[in-house]
């Protein structure tokens, strides 16, 4: 890796250490994403009884938790970069044996391959420096057969902007770079994030030799049916995802 990406890497970690008490439980299956439909809407998993998973970003542990509490996963297997997170993740799945890693998805740290049934990223994908070799990586680590389901935000929805309710595109989607931020969840954490393009993300599964079986511009989930939507310039609102998919969904196969 570059000294670039090490400086990223190394920066981006410690304010992740710093806000992951902000993400206990949130951003976790069966939830795909802020106001967005659920697995339990969308069944983009298959049979996961007995099976051997692994999560990539796993947070606070509590998509790993889901797995093996309603899918019946056998073997459950992480990587995260924070490791803040990884101790939230232990507690959360204390007496569930987990295999819990603390390192960058770009990073090949000698995971297994050719070993898992279901690798999935629940808002951690676009998180990566290296998209090209995380999903190499990724699809090394994969059964032939095996499945790939991520979630993350819609890559146009960073660029929409509200102004009272009024949406507006915001900045240049065409720049595909990097973006600087000093703050993150309101606290001292400065943190570097690629944009992409949504054909981005689908043709770089496509060069790492995924079959795209589904791709998912999400709705409102049912959960909010009939639910009021106060007019706010909030970044995540239910009347901005009423309007505009907040979260992007694939599934695919090797
Ligand atoms: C929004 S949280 C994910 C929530 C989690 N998927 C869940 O199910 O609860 C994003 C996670 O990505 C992790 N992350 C950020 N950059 C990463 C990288 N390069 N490699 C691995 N994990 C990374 C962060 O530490 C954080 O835990």
């Amino acid at each position: 890796m570059g000294i670039w990406v090490n400086h990223v890497l190394s920066n981006n970690k410690k304010s992740w250490d710093k806000v992951a008490h902000h993400f206990n439980g949130v951003d976790a299956l069966p939830s795909y994403g802020p106001f967005a439909q659920t697995e339990d809407e969308l069944h983009l998993l298959d049979d996961l009884q007995q099976k051997i998973v692994l999560d990539i970003g796993y947070g606070s542990g509590h998509s790993l938790k889901y797995m093996r509490d309603i899918k019946g996963v056998s073997e459950l297997w992480g990587v995260d970069l924070s490791t803040e997170q990884k101790r939230a993740a232990e507690k959360t799945l204390m007496g569930y044996n987990p295999k819990l890693y603390n390192a960058a998805m770009e990073e090949d740290i000698g995971l297994p391959k050719t070993y898992f049934d279901c690798v999935y990223s629940i808002y951690a994908l676009g998180w990566t420096t290296d998209l090209t070799s995380t999903l190499q990586l990724i699809y090394s680590y994969l059964k032939p057969g095996g499945t790939f389901v991520f979630s993350w935000d819609h890559p146009l929805y960073a660029h929409i902007k509200s102004e009272a309710g009024i949406l507006t595109l915001d900045g240049n989607y065409q720049n595909e770079g990097t973006q600087s931020f000093e703050r993150f969840k309101g606290e001292d954490a400065p943190m570097v994030i690629h944009t992409r393009k949504l054909s981005t993300f689908i043709n770089e599964l496509i060069y790492a030799g995924f079959v795209i079986e589904r791709v998912v511009e999400s709705e409102v989930g049912e959960r909010f049916d009939g639910e009021d939507a106060p007019i706010t310039d909030r970044y995540y609102s239910l009347n901005k995802a009423r309007k505009f998919p907040s979260t992007l969904i694939i599934k695919a196969r090797k």
